[in-house]
C-alpha cells in the first residue's frame, strides 16, 4: 500500500531553504509512490499550548484549543510518515516547529499510542557554517530526545548551511541526499 506522508514547514519562509529541502524529500517519497501532503505551518492560527492538561484526562478527546491543529492532528493520525521542516532560529527550531511540537501533546487523545512506529523525517536549514557551528545540533537533538521517548522513529535528517533564500539549491549533495532520503522514508 503506498504510504501517506504529511510534510510540516516551520519557516516562514514559502520557499526558503528547509521547504526546499522537505521538496527534495517530497520529490523522492513521490518516486516511491507515497502520497504527500504539505502545510504550511506559519500560514497557520495554531496557538500555543496553555497547559490546561484537559487533553491528558481520562477519556479526554481533544485538545481544548479549537484553532487549525484540530484538522491537522488528524492528518497526523492517518499518515504513516511525517517530514519536520525547519530553519535554525536562535540556536534551535524555529518558534512555529515549536509551538507545533508542544501541540502534539494532545495527540494521544485523538487515537491510542499515535506516535508508536511513526516513521519520522527532519529537515534543517542554517545560516552558519555548519551544524555545531550554527547550533542546529541542539534541534537536532531536541528531536531525537522527543521522538524517543515517545517511540517513533526518525529515519534520518538532512541538514545544510544557507543564509539567503534559496541557497540550498547549490548544496547538490544534501539535495540529492534530501531526494534519497524521501524514497527511503516511503519504502519502509
Ligand atoms: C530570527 C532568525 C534567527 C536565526 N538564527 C540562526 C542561528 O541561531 N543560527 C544559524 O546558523 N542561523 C540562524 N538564522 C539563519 C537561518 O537559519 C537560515 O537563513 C536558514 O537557512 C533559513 O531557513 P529558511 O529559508 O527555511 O527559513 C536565523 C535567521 C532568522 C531569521
Amino acid at each position: 500500500m503506498a504510504k501517506k506522508v504529511l510534510v510540516l514547514l516551520g519557516s516562514p519562509r514559502r520557499k526558503g531553504n528547509s521547504a526546499m529541502l522537505a521538496e527534495q524529500i517530497t520529490k523522492g517519497a513521490k518516486s516511491a509512490k507515497a502520497k504527500v501532503e504539505t502545510i504550511y505551518l506559519h500560514g497557520r492560527t495554531i496557538a500555543p499550548c496553555k497547559a490546561c492538561f484537559a487533553c491528558q484526562k481520562k477519556g479526554s478527546k481533544e485538545c481544548s484549543i479549537k484553532d487549525d491543529m484540530q484538522d491537522i492532528y488528524l492528518k497526523l493520525i492517518e499518515t504513516d510518515a511525517w517530514v519536520i521542516a525547519s530553519p535554525v532560529y536562535w540556536f534551535n527550531m524555529s518558534a512555529q516547529t515549536k509551538i507545533f511540537m508542544d501541540r502534539c501533546f494532545a495527540l494521544p487523545a485523538y487515537q491510542k499510542e499515535p506516535f508508536i512506529g511513526k516513521r519520522i523525517a527532519i529537515a534543517m536549514t542554517y545560516g552558519g557554517e555548519d551544524p555545531f557551528d550554527s547550533d542546529c545540533v541542539n534541534a537536532l537533538r531536541t528531536f531525537q530526545d522527543a521522538f524517543g521517548y515517545i517511540e517513533s522513529q526518525i529515519v534520518g535528517m538532512v541538514y545544510g548551511s544557507a543564509m539567503d533564500a534559496g541557497q540550498i539549491r547549490s548544496n547538490k549533495k544534501v539535495m540529492e541526499e534530501a531526494f534519497d532520503f524521501g524514497k527511503k522514508l516511503a519504502s519502509g
